[in-house]
Order: C-alpha cells, then sequence, then structure tokens
C-alpha cells in the first residue's frame, strides 16, 4: 500500500507532464507541490528544460533556489505560462480552499496571473463540499480581533488566530492567519469570498474559486488527472485558444 507520502510525489511528478520548454512557472507552496519543484529542477538539470520558477512563498523560494532553479519575481513577469500548486480542498466544480502552509495570498496572485493552474493533491483533498478543513483567511496583524468577531458572526464553528495570541503564525507579508472553521457546508465558495473580503482589514480569503483548470489526484489506484471542462487547459494537452 503506498504512503500518502508516495501519494503526493505521484501527483507532484505526474503533474510536470503539463510542463514544456520555456514556461515561466508559479512555483506552489507546500509538502506535495514540494515533489513537483524537485522534479522540474531534474527537468532542467537532465533534460535541458529552459524554466524560470516565479515562488508562491520564501520557503518555495529557498527550496528552488537550492534545487538551483532560475526563478525570477512576479513584476517582472507579465504572465505566467503555469502555475502549480497544492491545496487543502477541492470540490466537483474545482474550486478550492488553500491556505494551510500560509501563503495564500502570494498564491493567488501568481495563479490569477498565470495562463493556468494545475493542483496537485493526494485523494484525502477530494470532498463534495468545501469546509471540513477550516478556512484560511490572511489579516492586517494590527486588525485580527475586529476581522474575528466580524467573521464570527457567520462561522458558527469558531475563528482561530493561528499560533495564538502569545506567538501568532506570522505570513511572509507580515499578515496573521485566522482560521474559520465553517465545516463542510461551503456551498457557494463566490459569495463568501465576497463577503469576507468585503470586511475591513482582510487580505485574502484561501477561497480559490474559478481559477483551477486541472486537479492531478494520486489515490491507490493510481493518479488521475481531473480537467476542469470549464476551464483553460484542454483534455488533449495545452491551453485552450
Ligand atoms: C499553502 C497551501 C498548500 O498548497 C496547501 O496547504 C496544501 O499543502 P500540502 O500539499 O502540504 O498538503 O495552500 O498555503
Amino acid at each position: 500500500m503506498a504512503s500518502l507520502e508516495e501519494l503526493k510525489e505521484q501527483a507532484g511528478i505526474a503533474a510536470c507532464s503539463f510542463v514544456s520548454d520555456g514556461m515561466a512557472i508559479g512555483l506552489g507552496t507546500g509538502s506535495t507541490v514540494r515533489y513537483s519543484i524537485i522534479e522540474l529542477a531534474r527537468m532542467i538539470r537532465e533534460e535541458g528544460m529552459s524554466i524560470v520558477g516565479v515562488p508562491t512563498s520564501e520557503i518555495t523560494r529557498d527550496l528552488a533556489t537550492n534545487l538551483e532553479i532560475p526563478l525570477m519575481e512576479l513584476e517582472d513577469a507579465s504572465t505566467l505560462d503555469l502555475t502549480i500548486d497544492g491545496t487543502d480542498e477541492f470540490d466537483p466544480r474545482f474550486d478550492l480552499i488553500k491556505g494551510g502552509g500560509g501563503a495564500l495570498t502570494r498564491e493567488k496572485i501568481v495563479a490569477l496571473a498565470s495562463r493556468s493552474m494545475v493542483v496537485v493533491a493526494d485523494h484525502t483533498k477530494q470532498v463534495e463540499t468545501l469546509g471540513r478543513f477550516d478556512l484560511p483567511v490572511e489579516v492586517h496583524a494590527t486588525s485580527w480581533l475586529g476581522v474575528k468577531e466580524a467573521i464570527s458572526s457567520i462561522c458558527s464553528g469558531g475563528v482561530f488566530l493561528r499560533g495564538g495570541k502569545i506567538e501568532p503564525f506570522v505570513t511572509d507579508n507580515g499578515g496573521v492567519i485566522l482560521d474559520c472553521s465553517f465545516g463542510p457546508v461551503i456551498a457557494n465558495p463566490g459569495h463568501l469570498e465576497r463577503e469576507i473580503k468585503g470586511i475591513s482589514g482582510v487580505v485574502e480569503v484561501g477561497l480559490f474559486v474559478g481559477i483551477c483548470d486541472a486537479v492531478v489526484v494520486a489515490s491507490e489506484i493510481g493518479v488521475n488527472t481531473l480537467i476542469n471542462p470549464d476551464g483553460r487547459l484542454k483534455s488533449s494537452g495545452g491551453v485552450k485558444e
């Protein structure tokens, strides 16, 4: 039986079939996409691929730098060809909850600057309705208490400052994260995203709606590539015209 770690590796590597020579690629954050990044480094080293990456976090920047993947900043790239990233949950409409690693703001900026987004996941991330995983929301460090109160009025399971008050988790942007326990009831993620984004002090919400084009999901029975029929990727490969 394959371990969860082996499934992550299989998904991470399989997603690199979407990569071609000359691409500028958004490099996501997390333990699954880590395997994609290692595979990209191998493709550069062993296959002579010319690839440039845009990291979505400082941790990914360090990993890619150590692996000698050429990097550039998002402001120096007009459009990226592809972003590969992990997810905490994905639903049948290819909507996502992200931010378990706290990198949701840059992850969303980079994904939205890309012509396509491919998500890598093991089968435990697949859900019918989003929300079993607490929804991460990045907030300005000075505003977390007010935002927590505002979100609490719509979130029955509780809103928690990641890391706690004494030693809060601080994002790469200097913000903090509120983890919001909605439960598996987020039937209209677009509506919830807009509602939370409207609260003053919110930097970004970990709901990715209408952004993901494909999920490469690994399970005991193998690796399956799910193509979003409303997305930008063709099932035969490449980007739709
Ligand atoms: C980081 C993320 C990650 O992509 C998400 O948490 C999944 O990570 P992992 O592959 O380690 O389960 O959104 O902000």
